[in-house]
């Protein structure tokens, strides 16, 4: 099979192109390496592959179309210029895209094979061609609390989250990091200083930060650094943020009900960008459908995936396994200070991490692939 990958070069491209390494994914296809801006030049060294691969051009319809499938990591509006312009001569291959612009599509699925493989197979053998990546806080919260939605137990949802940086692209990565390094700066000889007084050092770090502009703020558009923003994506003047529409969207589109109305079920959240780098958190409150015991409760989740790990409800556990720091760069996702609720006992709360390029980016995408590559192996 020839498989294209097109934006491997970016931060989510990246990162899958180290997990197909790891795990030998190479070895199952012949790739084709596209770019947008450097065709004619080298590709990246990849599996047993000897040498450079030769880049195609990413908008070389015919060059695309010979592939079996494609996986882009490119973004919405390569999606957008180029999907439609491929399917409109003849090609009738797989579409793997990171990007949101096809995710709701009647006929695409958003793939999480942890969660919804059955009815991923079930679409592919009914000719579904597009899958997306979801979401990744999405991914990540199903990813945690995926097998109370299969167990048919959740009524409602509500996630309020703590979104990383790298949600917002490689840019607000360095954009954070040149802020908190400024920041530091404009307080560091008061911090040097063992007689300065904490409300001066607090007054100069404030005022930095109030004066932000230009490039120190091109991205984020306020400052991050020492502060968080309540708001993520795009303002569409309804008072749910982009981000929080995904969430119920792109969840019921994961579970299958995106498209039966009747069984949908209610998904809201507050979405907040915070200072960390690539992993998101959120804290979630469930109203179960019944009253089950926290043991059960535990028990049912962890048997959800492979990844998912239940932290026992203790300070010490909770400080050192469910931060970003402690899940970025692994698969794992934790998930702790899981509690009965006051509002009744049907009312659970906990916390959850998860590397958004990882499980909320380039993992299922990658899984998808071999997927597809299986079924296509079996016939
Ligand atoms: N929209 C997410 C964020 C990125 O901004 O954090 C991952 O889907």
């Amino acid at each position: 099979m020839l498989v294209g990958l097109v934006g491997w070069r970016g931060m989510v491209g990246s990162v899958l192109l180290k997990r197909m390494t790891e795990e030998n994914d190479f070895s199952k296809f012949e790739a084709r390496f596209f770019s947008s801006s450097n065709a004619g030049g080298e590709g990246p060294q990849h599996g047993s592959f000897e040498g450079r691969p030769k880049l195609y051009d990413a908008y070389d319809l015919c060059a695309l179309k010979e592939c079996d499938i494609l996986l882009t990591c490119q973004g919405s509006s390569y999606t957008n210029c180029v999907y439609h312009k491929l399917v409109s001569i003849g090609w009738r291959g797989y579409w793997i895209d990171a990007a949101k612009t096809l995710r709701l599509h009647e006929t695409s699925v958003i793939a999480l094979d942890p969660i919804n493989y059955s009815f991923i197979k079930k679409s592919i053998d009914s000719g579904i061609k597009v899958f997306c990546g979801g979401n990744c806080t999405v991914s990540c919260m199903l990813m945690a609390v995926g097998a109370l939605f299969t167990h048919n137990l959740v009524d409602w949802i509500f996630s309020s989250t703590y979104q990383a940086a790298s949600g917002g692209g490689a840019n607000h990565i360095k954009e954070l990091l040149a802020q908190m390094g400024s920041l530091y700066g404009s307080s560091e000889k008061l911090m040097k200083d063992p007689a300065s007084k904490i409300l001066d050092i607090d007054r100069v770090v404030l005022e930095k930060q109030q004066q932000f502009g230009g490039e120190e703020i091109k991205y984020f558009g306020v400052p991050l650094a020492g502060s968080l923003i309540p708001w993520i994506d795009k303002d569409e003047g309804s008072g749910i943020s982009l981000e929080e529409w995904k969430g119920f969207a792109e969840t019921n589109k994961i579970l299958g009900l995106y498209e039966k109305q009747s069984k949908q079920i209610p998904v809201d959240s507050t979405c907040v960008r915070v200072g960390s780098l690539r992993s998101h958190c959120q804290s979630l409150v469930i109203k179960l459908r019944k009253d089950l015991p926290l043991n059960e409760i535990e028990k049912i989740i962890e048997s959800g995936n492979d990844w998912v790990r239940v932290v026992p409800n203790n300070k010490a556990e909770s400080e050192t396994q469910l931060s970003p720091v402690s899940v970025s760069g692994t698969l794992s996702i934790p998930i702790g200070r899981i509690k009965k609720l006051k509002l009744g006992r049907e009312y659970v709360s906990a916390f959850t991490a998860g590397d958004q390029l990882l499980w909320g980016a380039a993992e299922p995408l990658r899984r998808m692939l071999n997927i597809l590559i299986d079924e296509n192996c079996r016939g």
